[in-house]
């Protein structure tokens, strides 16, 4: 019952400002003659005005002992809140006794101003400060935008990983403005500080954080967090909580000070570079640097080995210049295969049990077979390359059914398929099993496979 009162709160609080602003208006109106009549309603608008106010008041104070809201901002407004009710009050006194007309103009102005300050410090509450002027932090729809992190081994632990993950799961309901469970998650001092029930995080005590048990809990707990219906923290980022907690929580180390295992690193690598304005030829997950031995035996035997870009560990792999590469040949890349992501083996006598060591190389985006020894047996093994977006099989014997093992595959954007064994109406069919992707069947133009090393640049937001 509380609870609804308080809730009540957000729609009442509109009519005291509609109903008074009204009443202001009619007041300065009913002075011109032939709007005289307004000034029985005048007075009328001012009570029901003063009414809702009052009203607004007491809900406004029973939503303020939820403690959601921050402390200084809530008093302020209440404050104010409680004096524009009085002032209204008085203005209608000031009315209704018919003073003089100094008085009643200096009332209305004064009122008025009051219903401005409390209405803005109030939209300051429930949009965040400084919401009049543009700005919405710790709105729960505003996407914060995370900053690069180029390299996360250099990045300080707390303020380029997870402040910035806080900020865009937490803070909506931990912050400034609002403070579900007395919990700030926004400074330092408050994230040791804790909540109601005490300290969110014990550094290097994982179990005994409250913020990470709570992480941990299933999502239909009610102690989960985030509640069930928000965004909720990946595998990785709970991951990188995780560990941040359990080697200290230090706020100003630096990543490559704090220790970490190897699935750590692994795991932090995820968070270095910008997932989502990667270039698109490269995949969007960071890679951790291939074996130098590895990149060595591949050039001893004539391979051009080169990064895909200039600050990516991705490798592009070219076989074109070595005489008669066979099977052997390409085991060469099983150390390297986390690293490969373009592979060109154009015009080489390669058959299918290449195949299954290029299957497990599974960040591969470019794949070049075309006028290989490769049959359908082989292109099945493929249909585990997720990050595969070209992928180039002219001049082989490759036939409907083994591209069709192939429509799982949804990144795939560009299907060289010209001089295979598809005929006639097997393109259209091909064509529905791949609705996004480009079918090359004919006048066919060898795509460029960039041998120069690019830079992957980071589109302005
Ligand atoms: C939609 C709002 C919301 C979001 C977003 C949210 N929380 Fe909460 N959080 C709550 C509420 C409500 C409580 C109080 C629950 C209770 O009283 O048990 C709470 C309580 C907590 C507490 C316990 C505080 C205490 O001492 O009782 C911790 C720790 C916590 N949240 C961590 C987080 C973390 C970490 C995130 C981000 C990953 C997060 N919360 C995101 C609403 C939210």
């Amino acid at each position: 019952m509380i609870g609804i009162i308080g809730h009540l709160h957000p729609l009442l609080v509109h009519l005291p400002i509609g109903i008074l602003v009204l009443a202001f208006l009619f007041y300065w109106l009913m002075r011109l003659k032939q709007y005289a009549f307004l000034s029985k309603v005048m007075t009328l608008t001012l009570l029901a005005g003063t009414i809702s106010a009052f009203l607004s008041c007491i809900t406004g104070y029973v939503l303020s002992l939820d403690g959601d809201y921050a402390s200084g901002l809530v008093g302020w407004h209440q404050n104010v809140a409680l004096l524009t009710t009085m002032l209204s009050l008085g203005w209608f006194y000031v009315m209704a006794t018919e003073q003089q007309t100094w008085v009643r103009h200096a009332a209305a102005i004064v009122c008025m101003l009051g219903i401005m300050i409390t209405g803005h410090l109030g939209g300051s509450l429930t949009h965040g400060e400084g919401y009049l002027l543009g700005g919405s932090i710790g709105d729960d729809d505003s996407v914060i935008a995370r900053k690069q992190v180029p390299d996360v081994q250099a990045a300080v632990a707390y303020k380029d990983l997870v402040q910035p993950l806080l900020q865009e799961k937490c803070y909506s309901c931990h912050a400034a403005n609002k403070q579900k469970g007395k919990l700030r998650l926004d400074l330092p001092e408050y994230i040791l500080k804790g909540g109601k029930n005490g300290e969110a995080i014990k550094p290097g005590n994982v179990s005994e954080s409250e913020m990470i048990k709570r992480l941990l809990l299933p999502k239909s707990d009610d102690d989960h967090m985030p509640p069930e219906q928000k965004p909720q923290l990946t595998e990785k980022e709970i991951a990188l909580l995780h560990w941040w907690v359990a080697s200290g929580a230090s706020f100003d180390k630096k990543v490559n000070e704090l220790s970490q295992t190897d699935s750590i690193k692994k795991m932090l690598l995820t968070f270095q570079g910008s997932s989502s304005t990667a270039t698109p030829d490269i995949p969007s997950v960071a890679v951790i640097p291939a074996p130098p031995a590895a990149i060595q035996a591949l050039k001893q035997r004539g391979v051009v080995v080169i990064p895909v870009a200039a600050n990516s560990n991705y490798l592009s792999v070219n076989f074109v210049s070595v005489d008669s590469v066979t099977d052997k040949d390409i085991s060469l890349l099983e150390p390297i295969k986390e690293q490969l992501a373009w592979l060109k083996l154009s015009g080489q006598p390669i058959s299918d049990s290449a195949l299954k060591t290029i299957a497990s190389c599974k960040n591969l985006v470019k794949l070049h077979l075309d006028h290989t020894n490769i049959t359908d047996v082989g292109v099945k093994y493929l249909s585990s390359l997720n990050e595969l977006k070209v992928f180039n099989c002219v001049g082989t014997v490759v036939t409907f059914n083994g591209l069709s093992e192939l429509k799982g595959l949804k990144k795939l954007q560009q299907l060289y398929a010209f001089q295979t064994k598809l005929s006639g109406q097997e393109w259209k069919s091909l064509q529905q099993l791949f609705p996004s992707t480009r079918i090359d069947s004919g006048n066919y133009v060898v795509p460029t496979f960039e041998s120069d090393t690019t830079l992957v640049t980071v589109p302005k937001r």
